[in-house]
């Protein structure tokens, strides 16, 4: 039983924050069974007797927990290309992403740096995610003995690219017969194995034959369990290749005509996309990863969330590592406000919280298990420490009331705030308590 101030979402709040979205418990009780599922969860003082009698007591009073981060796009074969300089989308792959990449042939490497990876997640708060490694069957298999060692909730799959130069020659895949027997080994080895679940994985459009989307489609038609992310209009001349290369009427359209769109669907950035769209997007129940740390960093344009959900579509927050700068959901959605605020729009914090649990797992097709505190979900969760610098410390001080605090909260805070991470009710993360000020 853990006690705090606990907050989880019952759906979006939207842009005049709803009441009726939200559940905060403050002081508040969350109770975990020994299967690491959800038995109860509300306000301190009516804890059922028979379910608080014998139960182990976890003291979070003062601190805030919530369920944990959903980051809906990141790369783990990107921990080393964090914070290179200069270059936007197109350029930045060639010059320092696919260099990285080529290491993860090295079954020695994808471990080391899925390991890391996984825990850094942890550290930032993240217990779920949906994550490109590489080309290389070792950094899938890496990366899901990583994640399956840790208990937690992560989907992935090999990335697919065959189309030289988007994909360079040493960096592809040999054919796509091979491609589709890899991804298909794959899939037998870990989807559904424990926590794990294999999402079909196309770079994106310009490093991809017709043959291989066409391949793409037909697979995730073919199996209706399995998921599909990729790249989506990040980038003006990503857009031009693609009209180039693909014609169609917008790059939607060309996943749309090799049927790729679809439920449990991620489409990371979509920033260069119409109402039609939107749409076809929301139609057929695919998502968009937003990804402001990324879009903001390689000069790709400002997401237009508004017009996004407005029209229906599913929308999670992708910290894009290593395009993004941050690992943290906490530095993300300081990002996307202020990506939203050049766009006149608003990002109230309980519309952010929502978007860095539910939302995403709503956008990843995994909220029938995650991203709440519904009786029976998987009991994943982050303790958030609102005086974790003098700064935020000093800010908590002075705000009048909750939803001030939840937003200094999301616009200070990043890694420091996290005061521990749980996976299915095991602590997997702990920090030392916050900064004292001075008196
Ligand atoms: N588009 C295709 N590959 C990538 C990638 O690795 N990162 C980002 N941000 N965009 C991409
Ligand atoms: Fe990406």
């Amino acid at each position: 039983i853990v006690y705090g101030t606990v907050l989880h979402f019952l759906r979006d709040p939207g842009t005049q924050p709803d009441p009726q979205a939200w559940q905060l418990f403050d002081p508040g009780a969350l109770v975990v069974g020994a299967d690491g599922h959800v038995e109860w969860v509300g306000a301190e003082q009516d804890v059922p007797p028979e379910l608080g009698n014998g139960a182990t007591p976890i003291d979070h009073r003062g601190n805030l927990v919530v369920p944990g981060f959903v980051d809906a796009h990141i790369h783990a074969s990107q921990v080393d290309v964090i914070a290179s300089y200069g270059e936007q989308l197109l350029q930045w792959l060639q010059k320092y992403v696919f260099p990285a990449e080529k290491a993860f042939s090295s079954a020695e490497h994808s471990r080391m740096i899925s390991g890391l990876f996984l825990d850094t997640l942890l550290a930032a708060g993240t217990t779920t995610a949906t994550v490109h490694p590489t080309v290389h069957k070792t950094s899938v298999d890496a990366f899901f003995q990583e994640a399956q060692a840790r208990g937690m909730r992560m989907l992935a799959g090999k990335v697919l690219m065959d189309r030289e130069p988007y994909a360079p020659p040493d960096l592809k895949d040999a054919s796509v017969q091979q491609a589709e027997a890899d991804t298909r080994e794959l899939i037998d080895r870990w989807h559904q194995k424990d926590r794990l679940t294999y999402s079909i994985t196309p770079r994106f459009a310009p490093s991809s034959t017709e043959q291989l989307l066409q391949m793409v489609g037909r697979l995730y038609h073919e199996r209706p369990d399995l998921w599909l992310q990729t790249h989506a209009a990040e980038n003006k001349e990503e857009v031009d290749t693609v009209h180039q290369l693909f014609g169609g009427r917008s790059y939607i359209d060309v996943y749309d005509r090799y049927q790729m769109l679809g439920n449990r669907s991620v489409y990371a950035h979509s920033i260069y996309i119409d109402d039609q769209d939107r749409t076809r997007l929301s139609q057929t129940g695919s998502s968009i990863a937003f990804c402001p740390t990324s879009n903001l960093f390689l000069g790709s344009g400002l997401f237009d969330l508004d017009a996004a959900r407005g029209a229906g579509v599913r929308v999670g927050l992708g910290t894009d590592i290593g395009a993004g700068t941050s690992y943290s959901l906490l530095a993300t959605l300081n990002e996307a406000y202020k990506v939203l605020a050049l766009q006149q729009q608003k990002l109230p914090a309980m519309r952010g919280f929502y978007l860095a649990t539910l939302g995403g797992a709503e956008a990843l097709y995994v909220s029938d298990r995650i991203g709440n505190f519904q009786v029976g979900k998987e009991a994943d969760f982050t303790v958030l420490d609102w005086a974790a610098t003098p700064v935020l410390k000093r800010r908590m001080d002075v705000a009048k009331d909750f939803q001030e605090r939840l937003f200094a909260l999301m616009t200070l805070g990043d890694e420091r705030a996290v005061r521990a991470t749980y996976v299915l009710g095991q602590r997997k993360y702990d920090r030392p308590a916050g900064v004292q000020l001075p008196s």
